[in-house]
């Protein structure tokens, strides 16, 4: 039944036979193209999001690190007239008003979106399915299973990690970020007002660059599996990845439903 076109939603295989495919198609290319494998999965504002906070998290890893372990002074002019600190600390405020920006348009986006929107902020421990597929996917990220199984948005494992990493660990470094712009800003500034009390009952402020930095490590750990898996799973699973973060639309490689 799923072979018969017509049932699958496809057009009628005499369009093919009029105008078959050029190159090196086969039969069997035809065949598969005949059927439909793709879904729209991340809409624009999503794609958008994803590129503009990862670039942006990659100044702020940059600078960040830099503000917390500053390179020997720069010796391009009279230190009264090289502001190279300045702008280290600049790019890193910008950045940060930007991925803040953004974060609360992608929140934003979570409730007018598509339900896939709404994957990176909200984990269904309740479903036991749920946990079947992330004891799957464990297993099929180290190896010890022969199939991987299809996703049309986040699979599960995917999903833990942006809900802690990005959903918990973007608002921790937006808090701990505005809590130490507040001092530069002043006593009695609004950023003072907002964040000020959550700093004092904190401790100090050393302390909220102690955990701000290591929030910037935590971040770190989570790109490099993150980048790891995107281009494993491209290559290794039955769909499409990278692409899929670029055009939104997910393709699959082979048309078998489970
Ligand atoms: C993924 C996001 C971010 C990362 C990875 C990051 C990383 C860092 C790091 C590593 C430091 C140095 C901490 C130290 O050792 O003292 C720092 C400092 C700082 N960050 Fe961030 N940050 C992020 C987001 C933000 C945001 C959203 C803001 C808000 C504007 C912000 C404001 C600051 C401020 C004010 C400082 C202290 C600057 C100074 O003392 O000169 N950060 N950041
Ligand atoms: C600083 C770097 C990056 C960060 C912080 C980041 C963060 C994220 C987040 C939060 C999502 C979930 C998107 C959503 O549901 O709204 C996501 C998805 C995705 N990212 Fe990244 N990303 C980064 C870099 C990259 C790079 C370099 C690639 C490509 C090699 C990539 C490929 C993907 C793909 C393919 C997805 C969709 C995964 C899926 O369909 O399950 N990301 N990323």
């Amino acid at each position: 039944m799923k072979d018969d076109p017509q049932i699958a939603g496809g057009p009628r295989i005499d369009t093919y036979v009029a105008s078959p495919l050029t190159g090196d198609a086969t039969d069997a290319d035809r065949a598969t193209i005949r059927r439909n494998t793709s879904v729209y999965v991340y809409e624009a504002p999503v794609r958008l999001w994803h590129w503009i906070n990862a670039a942006c998290i990659l100044v702020l890893a940059v600078t960040g690190y830099l503000i917390g372990k500053p390179l020997p002074s720069v010796d391009i002019a009279e230190a009264t007239h090289q502001f190279i600190f300045g702008y280290i600390r600049f790019a890193h405020f910008a950045a940060g008003m930007i991925m803040t920006v953004g974060f609360f348009g992608r929140i934003y986006w979570a409730f007018v979106g598509n339900h896939h929107a709404r994957q990176m902020f909200k984990l269904p421990i309740h479903r036991k399915k749920w946990w079947k597929e992330v004891v799957q996917e464990i297993k099929w990220y180290a190896f010890l299973e022969k199939k991987p199984k299809k996703y049309v948005g986040h699979n599960p494992l995917a999903q833990i990690a942006m809900f802690f990493f990005m959903t918990v660990g973007l608002s921790f470094m937006i808090v701990t970020g505005f809590m130490l712009y507040a001092e530069g800003l002043g006593h009695g500034s609004w950023a003072d007002v907002i964040f000020g009390p959550l700093r004092d009952a904190i401790g100090n402020s050393m302390v909220v660059h102690q955990i701000h930095r290591l929030g910037m490590w935590a971040i770190v750990l989570f790109i490099m599996i993150h980048i790891y898996a995107a281009i494993r799973e491209d290559i290794m699973s039955r769909q499409s990845m990278v692409s899929t973060m670029i055009s939104g639309t997910r393709t699959f490689k082979d048309d078998d439903p489970d």
